[in-house]
């Protein structure tokens, strides 16, 4: 049996299928841009969400100390970071946590560094919460590979910035950060007394020959001024259970992150989510190898179709789902850029200018799919490229 065969999900309420009609005009688009994956979540969390309904009482639950630290065993394992688990707190989802940090460890009017183009919430938690964005532009060098030079940030900070919003692994360029990378990084925000706001919810997504490193794990000062956003999410397909972590090793931010979710009563997550992100971290181990193993086939596949034309080019994602298409040899502008890949290709992907103005000319495909989907996507865009060239 393929366990990533395709699953037809246009009869549940996925987010992904149920916009289509709303957001690209049609149905018939096939759909590859919300992150997760058009692939079964693993069997063994299946199985303990119907175990677990055996009890017939759902009342209030707390999240288990084992969930923390079964969470705590595989980062240590996969990720070589210990983790005590009284550093880890609940959370309803990673965009939740990224804006309780804001509002937790920044003040109203201060300055915070995002990396464009980058996921978009991480624009609007900072503007929503009356911050200002300090724009780190994420460009190509000549190689037309993208790379991090904390040099660079020198010249935009003023003493008003006070935090950094760190997407690692990075959506949607797919690049996973480099240890030296991140050491300078990371000494830049130590020099700076700049907080680091890490989103770390893809790191279990990196491809051979990378290697995810968690950026508090680099020193114990880092350790200290860092909070770190982790998540079984994406990971196992598991965004609709709303269950996700914070890890703060500092007490004094870890207390004022908690003051700023005991405002708004933000509670310690669903019955069936607890047990489910227990088993996936405690038993999801092989399928997660195997899942890796089919990313990587998908993602080499889309490398092989980039190489057999001219007009888009992948870049080669590093980890993430997520392919960052260059779509510049098109000639197209953003608006016709849309119409060709919903009304030409049929597919419904994200414009590459929502992750912000660096990403113009680019589209992100989501490649979280069957095979024979991939091959239905490939088809289509070579369809309306020969269209084109007509
Ligand atoms: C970098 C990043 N952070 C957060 C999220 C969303 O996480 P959650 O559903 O837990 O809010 C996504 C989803 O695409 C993402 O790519």
């Amino acid at each position: 049996m393929d366990e990533f065969k395709a699953i037809d999900r246009a009869s549940s309420n996925a987010e992904k299928y149920q916009l289509r009609e709303k957001l690209f005009g049609s149905n018939d688009v096939q759909p590859l841009w919300v992150a997760d994956m058009d692939i079964a979540t693993p069997q063994c969390v299946l199985e303990v969400v119907k175990h677990r309904l055996n009890h017939p009482i759902l009342g209030y639950e707390m999240m288990p100390r084992s969930a923390f630290e079964a969470q705590c065993a595989w980062i240590l394992s996969h990720h070589a970071w210990r983790i005590d688990p009284q550093w880890l707190l609940y959370s309803p989802s990673v965009v939740a946590s990224l804006g309780c940090a804001v509002r937790a460890l920044s003040k109203v009017g201060d300055e915070i560094i995002v990396m464009s183009p980058v996921y978009p919430p991480f624009f609007t938690v900072v503007t929503d919460n009356h911050r200002q964005v300090i724009r780190y532009s994420l460009t190509q060098n000549g190689e037309g590979n993208y790379s991090l030079d904390s040099r660079d940030l020198e010249r935009l900070i003023t003493p008003k910035t006070t935090m950094l919003l760190l997407c690692s692994p990075h959506n949607p360029i797919g690049r996973v950060w480099d240890k030296d990378e991140l050491k300078a990084l990371g000494a830049f925000c130590l020099a700076h007394n700049i907080t680091i706001v890490s989103d770390e919810i893809h790191s279990d997504l990196v491809f051979e020959g990378h290697c995810h490193t968690p950026i508090a794990s680099l020193s114990p000062e880092l350790s200290e001024s860092t909070v770190t956003l982790l998540g079984v999410g994406k990971t196992f397909n598991m965004s609709g259970f709303g269950i996700s972590t914070v890890c703060i090793a500092s007490k004094r931010l870890r207390e004022k992150f908690q003051y700023e979710t005991q405002k708004i009563h933000w509670g310690e997550g669903s019955v069936l989510s607890h047990v489910a992100f227990e088993a996936a971290y405690n038993e999801g181990g092989q399928w997660h190898q195997r899942l890796l193993m089919h990313l990587s086939g998908n993602k080499e596949r889309l490398l092989q179709w980039s190489d057999s034309q001219n007009f888009i080019t992948v870049m080669p994602p590093e980890g993430t789902y997520l392919a960052w298409l260059d779509c510049r040899p098109l000639g197209l502008n953003d608006r016709d850029l849309r119409h060709f890949m919903v009304h030409e290709a049929r597919l419904g992907v994200s414009m590459g200018v929502s992750f912000g103005k660096e990403g113009s000319g680019f589209v992100r495909l989501n490649f979280a799919i069957a095979r024979d989907s991939l091959e239905e996507a490939l088809n289509r865009l070579n369809t309306a490229l020969a269209k084109l060239s007509l």
